[in-house]
C-alpha cells in the first residue's frame, strides 16, 4: 500500500509504521540529493509554518528554518518566552490562533502531553521538536545517518549509553524496534526506561525481528556494537543539583576508546549534540571546577575521532525535517 502522509502530526515514532518511517527516510535521501546538486524544491511555495519553542535549540531550530525557506515557505520563529504561551495564554487557545495562520507547527517543550494538545486543537499538522519524553525528528536523523554508514538498518546492533529513561533513551530504543535493530540499553538500573515502554517496544521488536537488551554491564553492553550512542547526562529542563548524582552515576558509562574498541571492528559513535567533551562551554568549565571532570558523557578522543558520525547526524537532522515538513504538507 502507498504512504500518504498528508495532513499527519509526528508526534512520536510510535504513531508511525516502520512502512512510513522508510518512506520518509526515502524522501530524505531524495532531498538530500537535491541540496547537493542545488537544484532548487520551493515545492511549499505559499505555506507557512510556526517554530514554537520553550526551550533552546540550535540544531532542530535551524533545520526547520533552512528546511522551510529550501521549500520555499515563510517560517515564524518564537523563541522561549516570547509568546503568550503558558503565561497568558493556555496551549488550547495557543493551537487555535496559530492553526488559523500557519499550515504547520513545530513545538519544543516540557510534557509529550502538551504537544499532543497542541496538534489536537490546532487542526494542522504538529511536529514534536524534543519533548522530555521523546524527540522523534532526531530519530529520522539517526536513522538515515546508521543507513548511510552501513548500507542497512535491520540487524545492527545499537547501543545507547548514559540516561536510558531520557527523550533520546525513549525515543532510540522506538525507532530501533521499530526499524528492526538490535537495541541494548547500557546504563544504571536506576535510569531505565519505564517499564510499559519496554514492554511496548519489546511487543514491536518481536514483530520487527529484533531484540531489546537492558544492561548495567559495560562490557557486555558495548561486545559487538555497531553503533555507541550516548547523550548528556543532565537534560533541559533538570535542575542544576542533578549534576553531582548524575555524574556519580553515569561515571562508569563514560563512551571512551575502551568502550569503542570493545565494540565491533567498523563501530561508528553517534550523539545527537549538544556534548560536554571538553571545557570550551560554560556548563562544561563550571563542572570541572566543582568536580574536577573535563570530559563526560563521552571523550574527546572518541568525539574527534574518525568513529565519530556526530556532524554528519547533524546535518541529516535538516534533511529528514525537510522530508517530514514536505510529506505532511504536500
Ligand atoms: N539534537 C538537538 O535537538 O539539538 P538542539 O537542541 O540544538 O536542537
Ligand atoms: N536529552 C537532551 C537532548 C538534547 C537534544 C535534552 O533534552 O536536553
Amino acid at each position: 500500500m502507498s504512504v500518504n502522509l498528508r495532513g499527519r502530526s509526528l508526534l512520536k515514532l510510535l504513531d508511525y509504521t516502520p512502512s512510513e518511517i522508510r518512506y520518509l527516510l526515502d524522501l530524505s535521501k531524495n532531498f538530500k540529493d537535491l541540496k547537493r546538486t542545488n537544484t532548487p524544491h520551493k515545492y511549499l511555495k505559499g505555506k507557512n509554518i510556526a517554530l514554537l519553542f520553550e526551550k533552546t535549540s540550535t540544531r532542530t531550530r535551524c533545520s526547520f528554518e533552512v528546511a522551510g525557506y529550501d521549500l520555499g515557505m515563510g517560517v515564524t520563529y518564537l523563541e522561549p518566552g516570547s509568546s503568550q504561551m503558558g503565561k497568558k495564554e493556555s496551549i488550547k487557545d495557543t493551537a487555535r490562533v496559530l492553526g488559523r495562520m500557519y499550515d504547520g507547527i513545530e513545538y519544543r517543550g516540557f510534557s509529550q502531553d502538551l504537544v499532543e494538545e497542541l496538534s489536537k486543537y490546532a487542526k494542522v499538522p504538529v511536529w514534536n521538536g524534543l519533548t522530555d519524553e521523546f524527540h522523534p525528528t532526531q530519530m529520522l536523523a539517526d536513522l538515515l545517518t546508521i543507513e548511510e554508514n552501513f548500507g542497512y538498518l535491520k540487524g545492527i546492533n545499537f547501543t545507547y549509553m548514559g540516561d536510558a529513561r531520557n527523550n533520546l533513551g525513549n525515543s532510540l530504543m522506538v525507532a530501533c524496534a521499530k526499524m528492526g535493530l538490535n537495541f541494548t540499553s547500557c546504563a544504571p538500573k536506576e535510569l531505565w526506561p519505564n517499564k510499559e515502554l519496554v514492554e511496548e517496544c519489546q511487543k514491536i521488536a518481536k514483530d520487527s525481528n529484533c531484540t531489546i537488551t537492558l544492561t548495567e554491564d559495560v562490557k557486555e553492553g558495548t561486545k559487538n556494537a555497531d553503533v555507541i550512542y550516548t547523550d548528556i547526562w543532565v537534560s533541559m529542563g533538570e535542575p542544576e543539583e542533578m549534576w553531582a548524582p548524575r555524574i556519580n552515576l553515569l561515571k562508569p558509562y563514560q563512551v571512551n576508546d575502551e568502550v569503542m574498541n570493545n565494540a565491533s571492528k567498523n563501530a561508528i559513535f553517534m550523539h545527537c549534540l549538544p556534548s560536554f567533551h571538553n571545557r570550551e562551554t560554560t556548563i562544561g568549565e563550571k563542572i570541572y571546577e566543582k568536580f574536577g571532570i573535563s570530559e563526560m558523557e563521552v571523550t574527546d578522543s572518541v568525539f574527534e575521532s574518525k568513529r565519530s558520525k556526530v556532524f554528519d547526524e547533524a546535518e541529516n537532522r535538516m534533511h529528514t525535517i525537510k522530508a517530514v515538513i514536505y510529506a505532511t504538507l504536500c
